[in-house]
């Protein structure tokens, strides 16, 4: 056998990736490598087809063409409580929480992933079932004090400001303990302590929880300061690929900035 050195496996693998909505490519030979605790960025004008690559890793949505590999395994074609329950989560750009349930409820919702009780056992051993509930309920407060939101554990979803929701929407995905977080513009509405505040919390479950992390914002602050490495979509092709100065510099992401309502001189005046 002759000596290859070993490949590094990626974490998460997608080529060739298509999405057409009715004569509409929404997205088009989309490719993606990222490693193990890697953070990528996702950029890219209103309508490139960033939430839409989401929602084919997601499975979600069925790509047209291509495929994804997630830990080595094609996830292409799988139901999405699959893919979840492999250790992919996101949160979505126009946030989803069980609003009439309590926050602590919610988290518990993601916590349940991997400790639901069969009905036999529900039936069978309720003590049993009362002490998992409680079990339960512990890990919630937990991952609610890391996300300082432990105080409003018995408030209704609906009640939390918008800053809250966000944070709530990041703790009930990780309570599915993924090794793989999706973001699709976590920042938005956010003011600027908040999305400060974003960032360190970020930063602080990345490290925790073994995290890698794929985010699309439009906040080039955010984006800059997160990311290790930023993809630029336009028109569903990825136009460019580097590390945050690289994107900044390159000047097809600028004139992909330029063409859309949202120049990309002035976003980067921001970050
Ligand atoms: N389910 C769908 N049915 C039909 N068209 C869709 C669907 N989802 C997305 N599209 C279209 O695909 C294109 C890409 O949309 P997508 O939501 O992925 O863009 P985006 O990059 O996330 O934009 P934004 O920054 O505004 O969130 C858009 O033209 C959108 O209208
Ligand atoms: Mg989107």
């Amino acid at each position: 056998m002759s000596a290859v050195m070993a490949e590094k496996p990626f974490l998460l693998e997608a080529e060739g990736l298509a999405k057409a909505f009715k004569g509409l490519l929404a997205v088009h030979n989309y490719h993606v490598r990222v490693s193990k605790g890697e953070i990528l960025g996702i950029i890219g004008p209103n309508g490139a087809g960033k939430t839409t690559v989401f929602n084919l890793i997601t499975g979600v949505l069925p790509p047209t063409r291509g495929w994804i590999r997630f830990q080595g395994h094609n996830i292409v074609g799988r139901a999405p409580h699959e893919i979840a329950r492999m250790g992919i989560a996101r949160t979505f750009q126009n946030i989803r929480l069980f609003r009439a349930l309590s926050v602590r409820e919610n988290v518990m919702l993601g916590l349940q992933m991997h400790a639901r009780a069969g009905l036999g056992e529900t039936i069978l051993s309720l003590p049993r079932f009362l002490e998992r509930e409680r079990r339960l309920a512990d890990e919630a407060m937990h991952l609610l004090e890391l996300f300082d939101l432990d105080h409003l554990w018995a408030s209704p979803a609906q009640s939390l400001s918008f800053g809250h929701q966000r944070r709530l929407e990041i703790a009930t995905a990780l309570a599915t303990r993924p090794s793989l977080l999706l973001l699709d513009e976590p920042a938005a509405g956010m003011n600027p302590s908040e999305k400060e505040e974003l960032m360190g919390l970020i930063h602080h479950i990345h490290k925790e929880f073994d995290l890698t992390i794929i985010i699309i914002e439009h906040d080039m602050r955010v984006i800059m300061g997160i990311c290790q490495r930023i993809q630029t979509l336009n028109y569903g092709e990825v136009i460019a690929e580097g590390t945050p100065a690289e994107i900044q510099a390159n000047p097809r992401v600028i004139e992909a900035y330029l063409g859309h309502s949202q120049p990309m001189g002035t976003l980067l005046q921001r970050a």
